[in-house]
């Protein structure tokens, strides 16, 4: 079983997508008994909402529903997962300052890591935008995903 997280700012927006896509690929795939995973946000303004109406009515326009509340990273999760995939490379230097240990660091990755077309590239924050900014954050996470997934099961 691998464990993934992954982490925005607020946890309505990046992540909890993010973490609704890689369920969603990974029940497509048959995979629901080797990944687990979650989402958190860096800060606390949102802690128990569900995710942002606008993510979650782009998400289920493409079959993908959002039901995750919002919750908030804390240092358990450096240890508790496997992969840990951040937004933005702000919200990484973050993680990295923070980390324990440099076998933590390795955990770290940003979302588009493992993506073709985006790779090391920011999710964009979509959050005082126009709707087109979630349409794009699931366009990259669902390219990202897929790379993820590819990536921990070799295909
Ligand atoms: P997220 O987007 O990090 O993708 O969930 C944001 C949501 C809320 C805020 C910032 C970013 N906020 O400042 O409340």
């Amino acid at each position: 079983m691998k464990s993934v997280l992954f982490v925005c700012l607020g946890n309505i927006c990046r992540s909890p997508a993010g973490e609704g896509v890689l369920e969603f690929l990974v029940k497509q795939r048959g995979l629901e008994s080797e990944v687990y995973v979650e989402s958190c946000g860096v800060g606390s303004w949102h802690v128990g909402e569900y995710p942002d109406p606008r993510m979650r009515e782009v998400a289920e326009s493409r079959g993908i529903a959002l039901t995750s509340k919002a919750q908030q990273f804390k240092d358990e999760f450096y240890d508790r997962f496997d992969y840990i995939m951040v937004a933005d490379r702000m919200l990484f230097q973050d993680l990295n300052d923070n980390a324990p240990s440099s076998q933590v660091k390795d955990k770290l990755y940003l979302m588009t890591h493992f993506s073709k077309g985006f790779q090391g590239q920011d999710v964009p924050d979509p959050y005082y935008g126009e709707m087109t900014g979630f349409e794009d954050v699931l366009d990259i996470l669902e390219e990202s995903c897929n790379g993820l997934l590819d990536h921990l099961f070799k295909r």
